[in-house]
């Protein structure tokens, strides 16, 4: 059967040739100009505030805990814990530092390629004293390392690039763990205020977007990773995108009119995924007394109508749009509603501008422990009037995740290269489990179409005709 999606795939996001740019070049990035003192300040905070969030995901349970599966999907919560210390020996206490290895015997163990998760927690695995002993001592080397290392050149360290790296693969891992949390099931142990309310009320339900170039990735990104590299133009047909993500309520809607046993509106991958797995609703939600439920990090509570709707699989995604008469947007089209400053051409690091983000822009970095409702953010809005690009939830893509035109592996090829093609799909824009260091307006998170557990949700967007 011919499924709506599928009449979308001919799209113009296609690079340009260089010679043909005429779009001005990205801002050069605030580190550049920070005194020596100032950079090495600013990475170890960047450091700690991973550190201090590892602490608080592993604390909050017992020992028991620690050690065990709580998904065939996750690896121990004590395993993520020492792999994030390994990571950071390797690439900044041997690499970087030139040391000696502290444990160079664990390596294999904590090697994310040697170790599929599910045997994890059979493995010898450092207990949890050992670990947090571990990780205490290979930071105390990191930041000596830190202290001593020129950051003005050098591929790994211009700029401190290997210890930003590093931040963002503790904090990555800290998503993970948060996600771990979300699966394990008993009472609540984390807990964090409610995000804020809505405050842009009767926002319109869609933005257009023109067609034209857009400078799309960076060269200038000085933590940026190496799928996000370089800066290339790609131009983009004319499109509409919703102004906030899909909410509960209206999702609600999809599952209400029998979108799940409606095969008309599936992929053949997503309706045989669908079926073979009895999928009726997105994940932890449940019906009751004429009402959805969800559970949420222990916490029982009816689904709140006017949050973006969380843990869908892409082939879910992919379903309700079609089901809408829309479709999911291209991963430029996503980026360039993201970024693109159609006063002045130029692409911003953020929808809100160049600045980091900061609590009044969107919500990140484990502030609160769901999505914010949708308005609740005008000041991270996009110069399009797009909203919570940033934060709250993933957003799923039509895109594969594809090597962008000149990509240079960097650091080492596992990091992104091996994960390129068809088998992944690209999620933008980071959830309220992200922290700010890992989540940019170039910035692509990947991951098979099936996933749920993760933080993931969607916006939806169409094709509008020539001219508009
Ligand atoms: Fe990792």
């Amino acid at each position: 059967m011919a499924s709506v999606h599928n009449v979308h795939n001919v799209r113009r996001d296609v690079p340009l040739p260089d010679d043909r740019s005429d779009l001005p070049p990205e801002a050069d990035h605030p580190l550049v100009d920070l005194p020596d003192e100032e950079l090495r300040v600013h990475t170890a905070e960047t450091l700690e505030r991973a550190r201090d969030r590892s602490t608080t995901l592993t604390e909050a349970v017992d020992d028991d805990d620690l050690v065990k599966q709580h998904s065939k999907l996750m690896s121990p919560l004590v395993w993520d814990l020492a792999h994030i210390g390994s990571q950071e020996e390797i690439w900044l206490v041997r690499d970087v530092g030139g040391r000696e290895p502290l444990r160079p015997e664990i390596d294999d163990l904590y090697d994310a390629f040697q170790q599929p998760r599910a045997i994890r927690p059979s493995l010898p695995l450092l207990g949890p004293a050992e670990a947090r002993d571990y990780v205490g001592q290979v930071r105390r080397k990191a930041l000596d390392v830190l202290e001593q290392t020129p950051l003005r050149d050098g591929d790994l360290t211009r700029l401190a690039f290997a210890f930003g790296m590093i931040a963002q693969h503790e904090q990555q891992h800290d998503e993970t763990m948060l996600a771990t949390h979300q699966l394990r099931r008993g009472d609540p142990v984390l807990h964090a205020p409610a995000p804020p309310p809505a405050s842009a009320l009767d926002l319109p339900e869609e933005v257009v977007v023109p067609a034209g170039p857009f400078l799309m990735g960076t060269s200038v990104e000085p933590w940026a990773l190496d799928n996000e590299c370089p800066a290339h133009e790609v131009y983009v047909d004319a499109f509409a995108v919703d102004t906030t993500p899909v909410t509960n309520a209206r999702y609600a809607e999809f599952v209400e009119d029998g979108g799940y046993h409606d095969r008309r509106w599936w992929s053949e991958e997503g309706w045989h995924y669908r079926s073979v797995h009895d999928i009726n609703a997105p994940r932890f939600w449940w019906r009751e007394d004429g009402h959805w439920w969800r559970t949420r990090f222990g916490v029982h509570e009816p689904v709140p109508d006017d949050e973006p709707v969380v843990h869908v699989s892409y082939y879910e995604a992919e379903a309700f749009a079609a089901w809408a008469g829309r479709r999911l947007p291209t991963e430029a089209e996503w980026e360039k509603a993201a970024r693109y400053d159609p006063a002045t051409g130029r692409s911003r690091r953020y929808p809100w501008g160049d600045e980091d983000p900061t609590p009044r822009h969107a919500n990140l970095g484990q502030r609160h422990l769901r999505p914010a409702p949708v308005g609740a953010y005008p000041g991270g809005a996009s110069p399009l009037g797009v909203h919570q690009l940033i934060g709250d939830v993933w957003e799923w893509t039509s895109s594969d995740f594809r090597p962008y035109p000149g990509f240079v592996a960097f650091p080492y090829r596992e990091y992104s290269e091996v994960f390129f093609g068809p088998d992944h799909k690209v999620l933008r824009g980071g959830s309220f489990g992200s922290d700010p260091v890992a989540v940019r307006g170039t910035f692509r998170n990947w991951d098979f179409p099936v996933r749920r557990q993760i933080f993931a949700g969607f916006r939806c967007a169409r094709d509008v005709t020539a001219g508009v």
